[in-house]
């Protein structure tokens, strides 16, 4: 694997790599690599000739100072995983690199950046569109891959694609979990052993969502799964909502067309963790 520091570097090498005839499939991250992230990278492997990942904390999607300053950085240790992952090309931008100047883009997804993450995190999703961007401007890959762990993410970065008319595939990867169901997230190094067990129950309480929905009308069953959560000590939670998975609004009737995603954002003590399940694969 190579690493590349400079965006004209790295397209430079994406355009030879393209003149030879290589499909090019991009993982980008903000490090902290853990087994969701490296499944990114084997669909990648699988579907690629050529697989690039890059790692960039990005400031600008951190509507919290703290969350930015608490991130994990665990850069040598990621490296040694895409290794091992057989990545071919680390991309590993400075702050300078990204961010010359201010970026002061501002983008509009419409309805489906008014909801959910995009109405708890201000600016979040404006942070997640620069910077996506700038890496798909230094990357122009056929295909790039992102988890459906961030489902709205997944949604908004589709419609980025539309906006700008990249020519980029954006192919979404199931999430992966701990044995205990708890989604892997970089976020999960700053929770105490007693805090991930409180929160494997996120996906237990999702799992039975899923199992008894047809059993309830939307909003009973978004009553009852709001009071579980509310029921987990060591938690705060702050939304749980099942929407459409194409224009991420609020479902009124399961009868509606389309697949219904649970999505839920709750606090685990200081950590702030999201996790979402599909009920009706159609
Ligand atoms: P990050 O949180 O590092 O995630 C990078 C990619 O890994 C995203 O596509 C995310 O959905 C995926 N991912 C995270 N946990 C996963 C899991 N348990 N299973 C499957 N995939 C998982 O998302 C970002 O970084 C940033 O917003 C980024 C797109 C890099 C822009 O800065």
């Amino acid at each position: 694997m190579i690493t590349i520091e400079s965006k004209e570097h790295l397209h430079h090498q994406v355009s030879i790599l393209k003149s030879e005839g290589k499909t090019i499939g991009f993982v980008p991250t903000m490090g902290a690599l853990h087994k969701g992230h490296l499944s990114l990278i084997e669909a990648s492997n699988k579907a690629c000739d050529i697989t690039i990942s890059s790692i960039f904390v990005n400031p600008n999607q951190f509507n919290d100072k703290d969350d930015y300053q608490q991130y994990p950085r665990t850069f040598e240790t990621d490296k040694a995983l895409l290794e091992q992952a057989n990545c071919d090309i680390l991309f590993a931008p400075s702050q300078e690199e990204m961010y010359p100047e201010k970026d002061s883009r501002e983008f509009d997804f419409g309805e489906l950046g008014n909801v959910m993450e995009g109405a708890h995190r201000p600016g979040h999703f404006n942070g997640v569109a620069q910077i996506v961007s700038k890496l798909f401007d230094a990357v122009p890959a056929h295909k790039a891959f992102f988890g459906q762990k961030d489902f709205q993410q997944y949604v908004i970065i589709k419609d980025l694609v539309k906006q700008l008319n990249y020519n980029i595939e954006i192919i979404a990867c199931p999430i992966v979990r701990e044995k205990n169901g708890l989604a892997m997230s970089s976020r999960n190094q700053r929770l105490s052993e007693k805090e991930k067990e409180i929160a494997s129950n996120i996906f237990k309480i999702l799992s039975w969502a899923k199992k008894n929905y047809l059993d309830y009308s939307v909003s009973d069953l978004k009553d009852i799964v709001a009071k579980k959560y509310k029921e987990l000590e060591h938690t705060r939670l702050e939304y749980f909502d099942i929407v459409n998975d194409t224009n991420l609004q609020t479902i009124k009737t399961w009868e509606e067309d389309g697949n219904f995603v649970a999505c839920v954002a709750i606090f685990c003590g200081k950590v702030r963790l999201i996790d979402n399940i599909v009920f009706n694969l159609q």
